[in-house]
């Protein structure tokens, strides 16, 4: 019903707001399990307002086959945001797709980049970029369901592929199947031996690769990622001819240096916002949650680097780390620990 609710607001705007999806994809907040769920999303939000933002990744199976559909649950004040489907079925992924875009989501995009061994086991993630025809089959599929863009995440490579013959086979396949959009993690996944931590810090990244990339297929809108730590080095990406970067791991752990100027220096439109403004915003949405029978840490835990390397942050982090799961805990917890960075800044 919720969902329902969601969608009919959003068609109201979707006309409008298709076109901006992939001028938001200039930045985004990388697709991450367990990190970027709607409590991150909504504060990501607050601290930019252009910034295209990815779910965690949800699996076709799950939605379909298990019905499992308060994974989609979202609130309309994230938009724009990316819901990411994991899966292989071309049938099933185009069945999680309509879900998907009926509850709103302002992009659908495949994941081909995770090597996980569970994700492995379903056939999901990195280890397609071995199947590029299925790849191409199930966008085909996912693209008849809705008038969403379907976009793909993939890396350079896996195992012993040679990402400079795989990686521009796999954009061309892409492409031919109708996808205008592509993320790519500039580093291979070695399905073996690496646990998927290091997956994302091991195998060295060839940034070159994908500037190449963006050379031969110029109709496509690419994005980077992969070891992207500041707006600056964004910035550059930009600069190389790309047209867009995605960041997960420095904008989770150091959400204001990554988000609160990007309206300004990535779009060229609005102002910075104030990691302090933007607690204080967060208080009414907690209040709600908690109102809803939800905790606060569940919040929390994403606010942890909102002040990360500016006075006061250790306190900041510890305060709320040590009582935020405790009774009672609630808005009040959140503005104690505010304490600890204003009176800092002194
Ligand atoms: C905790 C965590 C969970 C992740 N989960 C996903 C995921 O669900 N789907 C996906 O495509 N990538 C996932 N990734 C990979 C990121 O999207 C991103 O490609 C990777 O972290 C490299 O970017 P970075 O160096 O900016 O962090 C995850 C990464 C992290 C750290």
């Amino acid at each position: 019903m919720q969902l329902k609710t969601q969608a009919t607001e959003r068609n109201v705007l979707i006309d409008n707001k298709k076109s901006n999806v992939s001028k938001a994809a200039r930045l985004s907040v990388a697709p991450m399990m367990d990190w970027t769920d709607r409590h991150c999303r909504y504060l990501h939000r607050l601290l930019s307002r252009n910034t295209l933002l990815y779910t965690e990744m949800v699996t076709a199976p799950a939605l379909v086959r298990g019905g499992a559909v308060h994974l989609l649950d979202h609130s309309v004040d994230e938009y724009p945001v990316a819901l990411q489907l994991g899966g292989s079925d071309p049938q099933e992924l185009a069945q999680a797709t309509k879900l998907g875009a009926d509850a709103g989501y302002d992009e659908i995009n495949l994941n081909v980049g995770c090597p996980s061994d569970r994700v492995q086991s379903g056939t999901f993630g990195a280890v397609l970029m071995k199947a590029p025809e299925l790849v191409a089959d199930c966008v085909r599929a996912m693209q008849t369901e809705t008038d969403a863009e379907i976009t793909v995440k993939c890396r350079i490579g896996v195992d012993d592929q040679a990402p400079e013959e795989v990686l521009p086979d796999f954009i061309s396949r892409m492409q031919d199947a109708g996808i205008k959009r592509i993320s790519i993690h500039a580093r291979k996944a070695w399905l073996k031996g690496l646990s998927p931590k290091e997956n994302r810090d091991v195998p060295p990244l060839d940034y070159p690769l994908v500037y190449q990339m963006k050379r031969d297929f110029p109709a496509l809108h690419l994005s980077i990622n992969g070891g992207v730590s500041t707006l600056e080095e964004a910035l550059a990406h930009l600069a190389h001819g790309m047209d867009g970067v995605m960041i997960g791991r420095a904008a989770y752990h150091n959400p204001t240096d990554i988000l609160s100027t990007a309206d300004r220096e990535i779009y060229g439109m609005g102002a910075d916002t104030d990691p302090i403004h933007v607690v204080h915003q967060m208080l009414p949405y907690i209040e709600t949650h908690l109102t809803q029978g939800g905790k606060l840490n569940q919040i929390t835990r994403h606010m942890l680097g909102l002040f990360a390397g500016k006075p006061g942050a250790r306190a900041w982090r510890r305060y709320l780390s040590e009582h935020a799961t405790t009774r009672g805990a609630g808005p009040d917890t959140v503005l104690a620990a505010l304490q600890n960075v204003t009176q800092a800044a002194v």
